[in-house]
């Protein structure tokens, strides 16, 4: 996957100070005086965003998928599941160990061929219920190692764990795991809280609390979709195209990247993640949701002369956020709001 984050200088120096600032303790933590945002944030796949291998669904569809004469053939182990490619007389094995993705739409394990990391070629897509090629892996592969899947380099392994965890740091030659609270937790919104967590023993002021944690509530619209913009991606620095999705149909993937290409985004100034995401808890479903957030800023009633058919408490999604697929089983919300 294609690496295009990037981070303003000033929200980085905000993001180094606060990450300087002390070190993490965890989510659990935050539980005893945040309990409603812990409550609703452990549930949600962004704290499920990576999982050991044995606790995601993924493991028994893998080992259930056994079939006689199989190339691929998987093993329970204790720490991961054993993958072992036979193919013409020739044989190897590797174990997997850890499922990307919550299973939203995808989930992917991730394993080592003796000590490098790599992408499995075979996926499963809830949605569909099956397992099926990797998005984005070649259509064929003909020998063991490239029916396995993808050898990725140290930098891309890094940047896996990075988004899809917390606390991960860069080691020689792969990601150093040995600090990482998995999923996106509240510290890699939040930054370390160590600090925060003493303060707030302590009794402290309300303005010392503020000042040892970060709240994207109170950045500008476009700084808080460039801290989810992090992982969601941003246009390139200086690329920003009008029409991203035209160029790349898998830019739909990238909700910021449609959104701060939206009218609503660049003439309202106000529009961020935040107005229809709570971060805290997964997308809603419920379209009057939704329509109530766009009542926010739109009248009900079309303008005089315009041919918008809206009435209120209706879907708008239809007509100015579609769906788009990027790919089997694969499908995204357009974020760049529009008339098609
Ligand atoms: C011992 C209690 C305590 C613990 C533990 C604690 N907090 Fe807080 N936190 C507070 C208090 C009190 C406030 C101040 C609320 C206010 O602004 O009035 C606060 C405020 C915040 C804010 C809002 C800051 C702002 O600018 O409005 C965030 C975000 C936050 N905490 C995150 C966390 C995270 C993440 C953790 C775990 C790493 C955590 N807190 C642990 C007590 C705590
Ligand atoms: C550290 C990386 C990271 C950051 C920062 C981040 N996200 Fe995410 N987000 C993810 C990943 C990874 C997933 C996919 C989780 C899964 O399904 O496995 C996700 C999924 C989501 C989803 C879909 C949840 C669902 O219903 O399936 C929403 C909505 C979302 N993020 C919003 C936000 C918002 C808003 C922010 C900023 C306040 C944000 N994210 C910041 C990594 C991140
Ligand atoms: C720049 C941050 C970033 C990097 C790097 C990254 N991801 Fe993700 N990943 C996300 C976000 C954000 C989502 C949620 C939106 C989406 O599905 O694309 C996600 C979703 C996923 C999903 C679930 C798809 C779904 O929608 O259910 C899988 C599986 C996944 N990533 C695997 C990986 C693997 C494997 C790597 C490394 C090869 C990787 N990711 C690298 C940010 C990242
Ligand atoms: C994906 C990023 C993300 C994660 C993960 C996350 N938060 Fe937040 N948090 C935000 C954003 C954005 C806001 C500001 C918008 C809002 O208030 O919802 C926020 C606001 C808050 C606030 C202030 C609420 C208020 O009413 O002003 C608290 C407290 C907080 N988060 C605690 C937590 C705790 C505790 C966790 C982990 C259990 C957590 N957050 C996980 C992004 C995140
Ligand atoms: C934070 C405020 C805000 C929110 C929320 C918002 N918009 Fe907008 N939207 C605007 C502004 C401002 C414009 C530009 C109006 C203009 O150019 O006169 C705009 C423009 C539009 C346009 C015209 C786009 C174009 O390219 O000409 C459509 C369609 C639209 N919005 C639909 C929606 C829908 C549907 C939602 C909810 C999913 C929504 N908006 C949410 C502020 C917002
Ligand atoms: C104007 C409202 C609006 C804003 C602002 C918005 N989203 Fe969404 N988002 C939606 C809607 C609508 C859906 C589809 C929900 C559904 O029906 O499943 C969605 C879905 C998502 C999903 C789930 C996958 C998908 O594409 O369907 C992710 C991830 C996501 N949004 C991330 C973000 C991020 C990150 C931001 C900020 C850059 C953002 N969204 C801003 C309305 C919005
Ligand atoms: C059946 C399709 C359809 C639905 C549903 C729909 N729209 Fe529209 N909308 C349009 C079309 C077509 C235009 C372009 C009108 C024009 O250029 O005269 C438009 C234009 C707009 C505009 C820009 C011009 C104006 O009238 O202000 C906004 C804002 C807008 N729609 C908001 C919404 C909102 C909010 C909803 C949901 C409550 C919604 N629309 C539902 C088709 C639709």
């Amino acid at each position: 996957m294609a690496l295009f984050g990037r981070v303003p200088l000033l929200l980085a120096l905000v993001w180094s100070a606060a990450h300087a600032a002390g070190s993490y303790v965890g989510s659990e933590a935050c539980a005893p005086c945040h309990q409603n945002e812990y409550d609703r944030h452990v549930r949600s796949r962004h704290a499920n965003a990576l999982r050991p291998i044995l606790q995601s669904p993924v493991a028994n569809i893998l080992l259930h998928s056994q079939q006689r004469d199989a190339v691929l053939h998987y093993e329970a182990r204790e720490d991961g599941i054993a993958v072992i490619v036979a193919l013409g007389g020739e044989e190897i094995a590797a174990k997997l160990e850890w499922a990307f993705g919550a299973g939203a739409q995808g989930i992917t394990p991730v394993g080592r061929l003796d000590s490098r990391f790599f992408e499995s070629r075979v996926s499963y897509y809830p949605v569909a219920g099956r397992l099926a090629t990797t998005f984005g892996h070649p259509a064929r592969a003909e020998n063991p190692r490239a029916i396995l899947g993808l050898l990725q380099s140290s930098h891309t392994i890094t940047s896996c764990f990075g988004c899809h965890a917390t606390n991960v740091g860069a080691g020689v030659d792969g990601p150093d795991l040995s600090e990482m609270q998995r999923g996106v937790q509240c510290e890699r919104c939040h930054g370390p809280g160590q600090q925060h967590v003493a303060v707030a023993k302590a009794g402290g002021t309300r303005a010392e609390l503020r000042t040892t944690v970060v709240n994207p509530g109170r950045f500008s619209a476009k700084a808080e979709v460039e801290i989810c913009g992090q992982c969601h991606r941003l246009p390139a620095a200086g690329d920003a195209s009008p029409a991203p999705e035209l160029e790349d149909p898998v830019m739909v993937r990238f909700a910021p990247i449609g959104l701060m290409a939206s009218r609503c985004f660049i003439a309202s100034r106000k529009l961020a993640c935040s107005t229809c995401h709570d971060a805290h808890e997964n997308a809603r479903t419920d379209v009057l949701y939704y329509s109530n957030r766009c009542a926010g800023c739109h009248d009900d009633a079309p303008k005089s002369g315009s041919s918008c058919r809206r009435a209120a408490r209706q879907d708008c999604r239809p007509c100015h956020m579609r769906q788009a697929s990027v790919g089997p089983y694969l499908k995204f919300t357009d974020h760049r709001i529009r008339v098609y």
